[in-house]
């Protein structure tokens, strides 16, 4: 799948966002090793601190929908930056995907910027392996 349509596919879901706090609505994708691709939104919380993010909820349902491990990942937001993943998902996509994964981040309609993993988070909390799924 070409990355374009990857974000198309993120984009998609960030339709389905339930962010009535914060009016912020991000939508992510997840292309995984099978060629299978698994999107999420995030969901807010009237208790802040609960509210899921995009790019987690898809990862954690990409690996339990039992894929194989994310090659690339794509999260659409509305600006103004484009929505790089937060410290947390870095940490989370660290865990489940190999640090190759790329990352494409864009705003609606705007050309999508590439990163890597590795790159996002260059010292992760390791305890002691080399990131990607045990
Ligand atoms: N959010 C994400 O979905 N992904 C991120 O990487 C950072 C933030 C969500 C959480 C919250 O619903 C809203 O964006 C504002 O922080």
């Amino acid at each position: 799948m070409s990355d374009e349509e990857l974000m198309r596919r993120a984009q998609e879901a960030r339709a389905r966002a339930y962010a009535p706090y914060s009016g912020y609505a991000v939508g992510a994708a997840v292309l995984c090793a099978d060629g299978a691709v698994v999107t999420a939104a995030n969901v807010e919380n009237a208790s802040f601190g609960l509210s899921l993010c995009a790019e987690r909820l898809a990862l954690a349902a990409a690996r339990t929908a039992g894929h194989g491990a994310p090659v690339a990942l794509a999260v659409a937001a509305n600006g103004p930056d484009v929505p790089l993943p937060c410290g947390a998902c870095r940490q989370v996509a660290w865990e489940l995907a190999p640090p190759t994964l790329r990352v494409l981040v864009a705003v609606a309609d705007g050309t999508p910027e590439r990163y890597v993993l590795r790159d996002l988070l260059p010292h992760p909390f390791a305890f002691g392996r080399e990131g990607g799924p045990l």
